[in-house]
């Protein structure tokens, strides 16, 4: 831009912007700001893990939620090209995502798609879950014009969606229409990763017995999956020929069992220096002035905050990783910035990168111990991650 352009446009009478250039889609140095690296040979290393503890069940692989975070597209391409049996998301709209990226595995929604939407659903070859008997009806008038595969869900104690078990011999008339377009039958486990598991045991033989009730009506199902990661690490899948896995392919899973089958993170979330000062004894840091140094240090800026999905309630509590160290947030957690102190001898400058969430288990700044420090699991932590983090696969 020349002087005389840049006067016209913020000085003169008409801002001008170009119509012709489009800006560009990476910038440069993308990747070295807020960025979420993802790695997709872990990924695959922990497909294998869970293929092993399943005993050669079908995989069904969770993606829904971006893929708890993580891209849904890259890493569906990436177990795709692992031979997964399908993929399950939560919605019509992620599974026409994976469609649009070309993505021909059968996908499975387990929300409850509105009729309306059937002819979408069959069209891209979307498979359903049946979510309650009402539900149930509704499909049986449309799916033989808009054919698509269903999964009959049961509700073994998990308490939000399927069909009662008491509900189940009312259904079997309008099951047994359905069957051409029938693929199986699922159920969810409630307290799979719990210690007891007695509640597992019982929602095990209601299942058991719900495919009973449904084999003697004369009821086929080629596909049958009740387990989630942990029910699968438990081993709750006799008889079943698939199981859903989600945060197990993500190695956030917190059981020992999941230790044992060498899981590991695939996420660490980094995020750029643009600033580094050192500042006096005395010195607020963010609102609220919550923050005050005791004594010289260096005071160092990220460029991530709530708005990208790092809590607020980190704030004064959480810690950042630099070559190796780790250093305590210090502040409020801004919007857009993140403030951290570190001894005024480090050498950190503008344009480097901290890191937020650490891949290694064992670090403060992990996953796990980051979701500890808030009270809840996981699963929040990166489902939180914001599409303003650049997600980097490699
Ligand atoms: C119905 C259903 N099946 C399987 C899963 C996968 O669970 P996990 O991520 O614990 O493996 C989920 C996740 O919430 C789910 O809702």
């Amino acid at each position: 831009m020349t002087l005389d352009e840049f006067q016209s446009r913020y000085h003169g009478d008409m801002p001008s912007v170009s119509k012709t250039v489009a800006p560009p889609a990476n910038l440069p140095g993308d990747g070295d700001g807020l960025v979420a690296r993802v790695d997709l040979d872990q990924l695959i290393q922990n497909l294998n893990a869970m293929r092993q503890v399943a005993k050669g069940l079908g995989i069904l692989a969770v993606v829904k939620a971006d893929a708890y975070g993580h891209g849904a597209v890259q890493v569906a391409q990436a177990l795709e090209a692992a031979h997964v049996a399908g993929f399950c998301v939560a919605t019509l709209p992620e599974a026409l995502e994976l469609r649009r990226a070309r993505i021909s595995s059968p996908i499975l929604v387990f929300g409850g798609v509105r009729p309306e939407s059937l002819p979408l659903a069959s069209t891209h070859g979307i498979d359903l879950t049946v979510v309650s008997a009402d539900h149930l009806l509704e499909l049986a008038k449309l799916v033989p014009q808009h054919p698509v595969g269903l999964h009959l869900k049961l509700d073994t104690g998990m308490g939000r969606s399927g069909l009662l078990i008491s509900e189940l011999g009312a259904c079997l008339d309008p099951i047994r229409r359905l069957q051409p377009w029938l693929l199986g039958a699922m159920a969810h486990f409630a307290a799979a990763d719990e210690t007891d598991t007695r509640f597992t045991q019982v929602q095990r033989s209601r299942f058991l017995g719900a495919l009973a009730q449904l084999r003697d009506a004369g009821i086929s199902l080629r596909q049958v999956h009740h387990a989630n990661s942990a029910g699968c690490l438990r081993g709750f899948t006799e008889g079943d020929t698939h199981v859903r896995c989600g945060i197990s392919l993500y190695g956030l899973s917190e059981l020992e069992e999941a230790q044992q089958a060498g899981l590991l993170p695939i996420l660490e979330l980094s995020a750029e220096v643009f600033r580094a000062v050192v500042i006096p004894a005395g010195t607020t840091v963010g609102y609220g002035c919550t923050y005050v140094a005791p004594h010289p240090v260096k005071l160092v800026t990220l460029n991530c905050g709530y708005a990208d999905g790092y809590p607020r309630a980190l704030a004064n509590r959480a810690w950042a990783g630099y070559k190796g160290i780790t250093y305590p947030v210090v502040g409020r957690v801004s919007m857009d910035s993140l403030t951290v102190v570190v001894p005024e001898s480090v050498a950190i400058h503008p344009g480097e990168s901290m890191v937020l969430l650490s891949r290694k288990p064992k670090d403060p700044h992990s996953v796990a111990a980051t979701a500890r420090l808030l009270g809840t699991i996981p699963y929040e932590v990166t489902c939180a991650l914001h599409r303003r983090v650049a997600r980097k696969h490699t």
